[in-house]
């Protein structure tokens, strides 16, 4: 999203304007200007509507939205394919903008969506990379619910829509990716979670009713997207060139588990191809497993604009009216830009579609639109009537956000004697870095306007007396300021210096080609660290990984930090864990690979798997066995903690059929069907103890080795739990295996497999040899 800036902008312009006349022309009004919420079926104002069945509550959502269909012409259902949906005054139907964002809190990015008098700011979270390292399932949950708390107060006072392009749950597949920092990391176990589990935040209704939604989540972008721009590369020309494999246990597990788990109410398909085929023309990825496969409740959207990119720019129709049909054909209900709306009428015409597809595409957008209530009267006597200006940025949301931030943060390394700062020892702190002090590039991108900022310097001031010198201009400085760096930190009891990247290093429409701290930060730290008097703490704020061998190995850097992009409450979040106030138990979600990689690794390589004959690493932790500067699941803690194995089995078996051929013969694997596992799924009991004394939080990572057939991953993750012990204290931590479900592998063509045989299970250092046999 987001080539939407030009396409957008006359919206943005518009909106700007009504709003400023809004103000101008009603100047004299005291009391604050508040505009009503948009919805349809106003009996009030139109009594007749009350007769139509569509705006009849006590009927059932389908029967509503047939109703509505048949009232339309072919002309007005066009209007309801594109995000700035149609009105139908007859019908008391108003103009809907679908278009809102709320990636990690309301956002001012698409047009659904301002902030203004009334309300000023939402609270603006941790980008997502790092709420993704505290892996807390029940933190992403409870995120997504503060969020569409504040998005229905907004939308109360016609602030803000009900249908949000959120999340970003595509794979974290290379290190440069400029996005990679708007999603839940490399793993498709934990974007499964976070995506879920976001998505039941945002969606679920109080109302009682399971089909009703508080407002709707999306699942974005379908499929295989993970490159914005790269080396002459863009996202709007890129062929995804994807394993059926790779497909299978890779790409496709977030989006199956967003739709089965998360029930969300929409999915967004891409700009690239996968395979030769724009994913929003293709009908096997949308109406095939999106629709058929997974049972979609609710529409399927396009990137913006991307059905004018796959004519325009993929040229992959002939004619305007081809893509068009196309699309809609393959499963595509909802057109993010105007071109459906250009073009459907005459595809209709031309016979290249037939009236009741498009029956078919925008009854899946009034169904949801139903479930919000949109079609119900007025919301502010509903059951979110009463959220208001008053339920946005709230003292308890903004704590979350501070929560959330505090979770997620990474210590990578922790000399004996460096962190937690004490506040009675350490009495002053020289304070370093281009981010230091900074307030936007802590929120990201896909960002609102945050309720309020705290700097790593406002947060670490109010612990210590601070001395502050920036050392660099931005984060890509040419030339460092080294002399007045190196004097603070000489003198002062500790250093911090808070480094890294921001947008103008890593954002949409912009992928790095290098891993290395930009600009002369690595001089800047290694020559601050030669001269401090004190613990060197090295901060780390961005979304991507970075080659920081250096610093690693420099024993006078005594800490390191990573920190994401941590949210408005950021510097809040990284003083509680400096000076020990929270005891750090974020993990990384993603691998930090050294420079060498990118060198040897072509971007649009989207293999997953290694590949001897031409030295191909391969990706991510499931697959790369090379070097690492740190790994998924890295983090300490300022505790110890220690597994043991209370209860697993050493033999499973999964009973065949007679006739199955593997009884007489010797199988690598089998199928993995549901029935046949039915009586394969067990227990594995750990007792898991803090050995320090100080409490915290603790991470138990489930990973499983397969047997290696069907080049399966080395290792990857299958459960995890996150546990708070008190210092000195233990509890059991149980993990419930399927093994069709977890410990099956995907084969060459993308069917799921169990391996027979020897399965290694690893819990931290501890590991536990399992046997698969029939
Ligand atoms: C209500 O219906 C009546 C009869 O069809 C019509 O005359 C009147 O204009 C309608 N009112 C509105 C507000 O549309
Ligand atoms: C609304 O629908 C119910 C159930 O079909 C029906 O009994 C009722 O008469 C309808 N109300 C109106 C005002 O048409
Ligand atoms: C730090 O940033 C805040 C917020 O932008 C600003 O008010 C303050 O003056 C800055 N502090 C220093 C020492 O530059
Ligand atoms: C870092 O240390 C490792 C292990 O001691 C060494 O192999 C490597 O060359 C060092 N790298 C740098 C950049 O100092
Ligand atoms: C997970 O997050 C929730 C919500 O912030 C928090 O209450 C809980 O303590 C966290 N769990 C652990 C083990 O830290």
């Amino acid at each position: 999203m987001l080539r939407s800036f030009k396409l957008n902008s006359p919206v943005f312009a518009m909106g700007v304007s009504v709003f400023l006349c809004f103000i101008f022309c009603f100047s004299s009004v005291r009391v604050l200007a508040q505009t009503p919420p948009v919805f349809a079926c106003d009996v009030r104002s139109n009594p007749n509507l009350s007769s139509f069945g569509f705006c009849n509550t006590t009927m059932g959502v389908n029967d509503r939205v047939s109703d509505l269909v048949k009232r339309l012409t072919l002309q007005e259902k066009i209007g309801f394919l594109v995000n700035a949906a149609g009105s139908v005054n007859r019908l008391g139907i108003p103009k809907y903008e679908w278009w809102s964002e709320a990636l990690h809190g309301v956002s001012y990015v698409g047009p659904g969506t301002h902030f203004s008098s009334v309300v000023p700011g939402a609270t603006s979270f941790p980008q997502v990379i790092l709420t993704a390292a505290s892996f807390n399932a029940s933190l992403f949950e409870a995120i997504g619910k503060v969020v569409s708390t504040e998005a229905r107060a907004m939308y109360n006072v016609g602030l803000a829509g009900l249908t949000y392009w959120s999340p970003n749950i595509n794979i974290f597949r290379d290190p440069r990716w400029g996005r990679g920092q708007e999603t839940p990391g490399e793993d498709p176990l934990l974007s499964s979670k976070y995506g879920s589990g976001y998505v039941k935040g945002l969606q679920q209704s109080d109302d009682g009713n399971p089909n009703a939604l508080k407002v709707a989540a999306c699942c974005k972008h379908y499929t295989a997207y993970d490159l914005d721009n790269w080396k002459g590369t863009d996202r709007y020309h890129f062929n995804a060139v994807v394993t059926k494999q790779d497909l299978d246990d890779t790409f496709q597990p977030p989006f199956k588990s967003c739709v089965l788990d998360g029930n969300v109410a929409s999915v967004m398909c891409s700009y690239n191809q996968v395979n030769g085929k724009p994913t929003c023309a293709d009908p096997d990825l949308l109406a095939g497993i999106i629709r058929s496969e997974w049972k979609l409740n609710g529409y399927i959207v396009s990137d913006c604009d991307s059905v004018d990119v796959l004519y325009n720019q993929q040229h992959y129709t002939k004619t305007p009216e081809e893509a068009a049909a196309k699309t809609i054909l393959a499963g595509l209900d909802l057109n993010c830009g105007s071109f459906l709306g250009q073009h459907t009428e005459a595809a209709v015409k031309g016979g290249l579609l037939v009236e009741s597809d498009v029956d078919k595409a925008i009854s899946n957008n009034f169904a949801t639109l139903m479930r919000l209530g949109f079609f119900d009267g007025d919301p502010r006597k509903g059951l979110y009537g009463k959220l208001g200006p008053k339920d946005v940025c709230t003292q308890e949301n903004q704590e979350l956000a501070r929560e959330a931030a505090r979770q997620g943060i990474v210590l990578l390394k922790n000399t004996k004697g460096s962190l937690p700062l004490s506040p009675t020892t350490i009495k002053t702190l020289a304070v370093i870095g281009p981010n230091a002090n900074v307030t936007k590039t802590m929120i990201g991108n896909y960002e609102g306007t945050p309720c309020k900022y705290t700097t790593p310097l406002q947060g670490l001031i109010a612990s210590v007396a601070t001395t502050y010198q920036p050392g660099c201009s931005n984060v890509a400085c040419s030339s460092a300021d080294v002399d007045n760096a190196k004097n603070i930190a000489a003198s002062a009891d500790a250093t911090v210096l808070v480094m890294g990247a921001d947008q103008s290093i890593e954002r949409e429409s912009l992928d790095r080609n290098d891993l290395l701290l930009p600009g002369q930060q690595p001089l800047l730290i290694t020559e601050v660290a030669k001269v401090a008097k004190g613990p060197v703490i090295l901060i780390i704020m961005s979304g991507g990984g970075f080659d920081i061998t250096f610093a690693k190995n420099d024993s006078k850097v005594t800490s390191i930090l990573w920190v994401g992009y941590p949210g408005e409450a950021g510097g809040a979040a990284i003083a509680d864990v400096i000076f020990g106030y929270y005891n750090p138990s974020g993990r990384l979600p993603m691998t930090w690979y050294p420079q060498s990689y990118v060198d040897k690794v072509p971007m649009t390589n989207m293999n997953m798997r290694p590949d001897t004959a031409n030295g191909y690493p391969g990706r991510t932790y499931r697959f790369y066995t090379g070097d690492t500067v740190y790994s998924f699941g890295d983090g300490l803690s300022y505790s110890t903690f220690n597994h043991q194995l209370v209860k697993a089995p050493k033999l499973v078996s999964i009973p065949l059929e007679e006739d199955h051929v593997c009884r007489s013969s010797d199988c690598k694997s089998i199928d993995a069907f549901e029935q046949r596992c039915q009586n394969s799924i067990f227990d594995i009991h750990m007792k898991v103890q803090n050995t320090g004394l100080i409490s915290g939080s603790h991470t138990v990572f489930l990973f499983s080795s397969p047997p290696f057939v069907h080049n399966s991953p080395q290792k990857h993750l299958i459960s995890f739990e996150k546990v708070f012990l008190s210092g000195k204290g233990e509890a059991m931590v149980r993990f419930n295996v399927d093994v069709c479900k977890d410990l099956s592998v995907s084969d060459e063509v993308g069917s799921r497999k169990v391996a027979m045989g020897e399965h290694l299970l690893h819990v931290g250092t501890l590991k536990h040899s399992l046997t698969i046999r029939i």
